[in-house]
């Protein structure tokens, strides 16, 4: 029995289930999904083969990968009242918004994908599909763009950038949005994927777990740190402001989104991946500018906070420079999060036990009841 009146905030270290799809190692700085070094994985592998990983726990043989890069493609047109909803969404919303009640709302359509139990792996390559179609219609209506196709065709990463932007990337592109898609596709339990397994251990459906999740990552501590850092990198402008900015920032105890982690004491990996990736983008596309200035960023606020870079540090820069928009940052992350998320949410299902922590009662006891009408 846990004394209750140890409090861990945050459940800071606490080991709250056992799992087999990821590992972090926060001292070395290695992160395994499955068995296999994500190093290995961003160099040799692509998203649909990662999703499969999580989801089966083994890498799929060609046969395999086809037939799951078939399906994937196979399922990315929404069902037609959805679409209907989507359109009638506000444009001025965060896409972030949009998705989550976009995610929820799939529900009412596909009752059968969403029942909790192994089944569910319908329902997670359902989601892994259509997260890039709810964003490119959204997006496209509001910046004016032609409707979109599904291009069943296309690999999820050059299917994400044409849903976004219209325009299919070059192969540098793609293979570095699919490298951000590999390295974003499950880090043990985060907040996002908590909350989805916290919902589906009540045996509630998967389509309300990714709900509880879109929703979760949405927040700046979490997903919405991407965002916030290159509009960060905006606002400092040159390498010889970034001092006198994170400065002010510290001094009035601010945070420097892209940095310190919960889990990692030293550079979280993907971190070092991504920021190879911002340098060979920003010089493919003859533009350092944020490179540089991420690298001053990180010296600054390592001397003075003794603070590593997280995932987000880099990859907004890698998305910018493809002509992303920056609010579009976060729901790229969810597009790839969905698969780890849903293995985990599947991994709930097979070995359920409701998730309900307690607290410490910190509250009055034993105040004397006084009537409505007595009361001060
Ligand atoms: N900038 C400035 N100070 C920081 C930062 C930061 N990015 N991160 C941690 N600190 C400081 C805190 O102020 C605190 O200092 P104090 O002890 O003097 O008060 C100390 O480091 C410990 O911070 P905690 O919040 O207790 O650490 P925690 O493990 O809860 O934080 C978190 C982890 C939330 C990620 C934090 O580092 C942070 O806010 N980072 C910025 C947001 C961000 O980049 N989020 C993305 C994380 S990765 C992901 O979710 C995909």
């Amino acid at each position: 029995m846990v004394d209750s009146s140890e409090v861990q905030r945050g459940l800071q270290d606490v080991v709250a289930l056992q799992s087999r799809i990821c590992f972090i190692d926060g001292v070395r700085g290695r992160l395994i999904y499955q068995g296999y070094d994500i190093r290995d994985l961003a160099a040799r592998s692509t998203f649909e083969e990662v999703a499969y990983l999580l989801w089966y726990g083994r890498l799929p043989n060609a046969a395999q990968l086809a037939e799951l890069t078939d399906r994937i493609g196979a399922l990315r047109a929404l069902p037609p009242p959805l679409a209907e909803r989507v359109e009638a969404m506000p444009v001025d919303a965060h896409p972030m918004d949009i998705l989550r009640t976009a995610v929820s709302a799939l529900a009412f359509f596909e009752p059968e994908e969403t029942k909790p139990g192994p089944s569910s792996i319908g329902g997670a390559q359902r989601l892994t599909a259509v997260l890039p179609t709810i964003l490119g219609q959204f997006h496209r209506r509001r910046a004016g763009l032609p409707p979109i196709r599904e291009r069943p065709e296309l690999s999820q990463a050059a299917y994400l950038l044409y849903a976004l932007l219209d325009r299919e990337p070059s192969e540098l592109e793609e293979k570095a949005i699919d490298v951000a898609l590999v390295l974003h596709a499950d880090h043990e339990l985060n907040a996002s994927t908590f909350a989805a397994r916290v919902t589906a251990s009540t045996l509630s459906d998967l389509y309300s777990a990714i709900t509880s999740a879109v929703g979760t990552l949405k927040g700046p501590l979490h997903g919405g740190a991407n965002e916030r850092v290159v509009r960060l990198l905006d606002q400092i402008g040159s390498t010889d402001r970034v001092e006198e900015v994170v400065r002010g920032m510290l001094d009035r105890h601010e945070r420097v989104m892209g940095f310190g982690h919960r889990v990692y004491k030293v550079e979280d990996p993907r971190a070092t991946i991504l920021r190879d990736w911002s340098r060979r983008i920003g010089e493919a596309k003859g533009d350092r500018h944020y490179f540089d200035l991420l690298r001053r960023l990180e010296e600054v606020v390592h001397r003075e906070k003794g603070l590593y870079p997280n995932v987000d540090l880099y990859s907004g820069s890698i998305y910018a420079l493809l002509g992303v928009p920056y609010d579009l940052f976060t729901p790229i992350f969810a597009a790839s999060r969905v698969a780890g998320w849903t293995a985990h949410v599947l991994e709930e299902y097979e070995d359920l036990r409701l998730i309900r922590p307690t607290a410490k009662y910190v509250g009055a006891l034993d105040l004397p009841y006084v009537p409505v009408d007595q009361r001060g």
